[in-house]
């Protein structure tokens, strides 16, 4: 069996992980090594077979023996070791949940249920890194890929309703932390039916303004009863970077843009972080190439793949289907609110929501053994 590498499979991405190659049954098919940056020598868990201890993430002759190392330690684990190990000779394949090295030439974003030609054609030609996408762009695609696939986007421009979880484990930590500080300087209030409603406010107001550096030390601000519409780098021209991912890697994903000689997509929009712990939320806009019937949309939507579900436009069905809450730990992609825009009829609004650690993260780098399995 092939000798798999496993780096940062203890952090919040490499658990969801490893519940999922659990679940299908991954581990039947590999022998796994463990590696560890902090308790070298250790045990290892239960799905080990033969190796049994935990190797050092450092240590590159350890990595060298990989058929294949699949990594969710994070970016500048990637940075530290990725180049090392190619530098030894190393020829395994690299899964990357990171984004160090995703817009790299020899790097494919992989998210198989819509670039599977673009991985194969890949694999063909001896490639060997395997990158997963950012979340957003990753759980959007797999929403509304279908309309891509067909050739019909002229442009999209997305909105996005970020969880904190794409911050990390912290960041959940602290939003929790928050809501409950907030709660807590107002239960009393609360809890007398005739308390004013501007008082609670006044006071709720004054507890966000007066957070202190540890309250907010991973979201910078307030995100509690607040949120923040900016995600990741400033690149200094008024993008985010989060922003600037959305374009560049959505169109790298469809192997289409500057790199693959082709047009690219222009897709572009706000990346803003809100209150909800770990699905990633949109409102898309497309400027579609032709007038096409709705009823179509929904079809070629539906039929893409395995887990998008298309959500009928009423509020009913919206509001049980297409929340945060009802997405959660389930790998389903919901896609709702389709309906043509006041602006013309080749103008398609939708709405889209993912876990993001499930497709956004965990999903397609195990996918993407499964392909190197075959
Ligand atoms: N950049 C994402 C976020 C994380 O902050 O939500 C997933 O790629």
């Amino acid at each position: 069996q092939p000798l798999v590498g496993l780096v940062g499979w203890r952090g919040m991405v490499g658990s969801v992980l490893m519940d999922r190659m659990q679940a299908e049954g991954d581990f039947h098919l590999i022998e796994p090594l463990f590696f560890s940056t902090s308790n070298v020598g250790g045990k290892a868990p239960a799905m080990a077979k033969n190796e049994t201890s935990l190797k050092d993430a450092h240590d590159i002759e350890a990595l060298r023996r990989c058929d294949i190392v699949i990594t969710a330690q994070g970016g500048d684990y990637t940075s530290a070791v990725f180049p090392k190990l190619r530098a030894a000779g190393w020829n395994g394949h690299w899964i990357d949940a990171a984004s160090t090295l995703r817009m790299n030439d020899d790097a494919i974003i992989v998210l198989d249920p819509v670039n599977l030609p673009v991985i194969q054609n890949a694999l063909a030609k001896g490639g060997r890194n395997w990158i997963g996408g950012n979340c957003t762009v990753s759980c959007m695609l797999m929403g509304v890929g279908a309309l891509y696939k067909a050739g019909l986007v002229e442009w999209m421009t997305s909105m996005t309703y970020q969880a904190a979880s794409g911050g990390g484990a912290q960041h959940m930590r602290e939003l929790l932390t928050q809501f409950g500080s907030l709660h807590a300087d107002v239960r009393a209030l609360l809890d007398d039916p005739k308390s004013a409603i501007l008082e609670i406010d006044r006071k709720v107001l004054a507890r966000q303004q007066s957070l202190s550096a540890a309250e907010t030390a991973n979201f910078g601000v307030p995100l509690g009863g607040s949120l923040i519409p900016w995600i990741d780098k400033d690149l200094g021209d008024g993008t985010s970077k989060e922003e600037w991912k959305g374009g560049a890697e959505t169109n790298k994903i469809l192997g289409q843009g500057a790199g693959f000689g082709t047009a690219a997509t222009p897709v572009d929009g706000f990346c803003v972080r809100i209150g909800a712990m770990r699905c990633h939320s949109q409102a898309l806009t497309f400027k579609l190439k032709k007038d096409v019937p709705l009823a179509d949309i929904e079809a070629l939507i539906a039929a893409d793949n395995a887990w998008v579900k298309v959500v009928p436009n009423n509020r009913e069905a919206t509001m049980r289907d297409l929340t945060p809450v009802a997405v959660t730990g389930t790998m389903n992609i919901p896609v709702g609110r389709l309906r043509k825009l006041a602006m013309g009829p080749e103008y398609l609004g939708a709405f889209t929501i993912g876990d993001q650690l499930l497709w956004g993260a965990a999903e397609p780098l195990r996918r993407m053994l499964r392909i190197l399995l075959e």
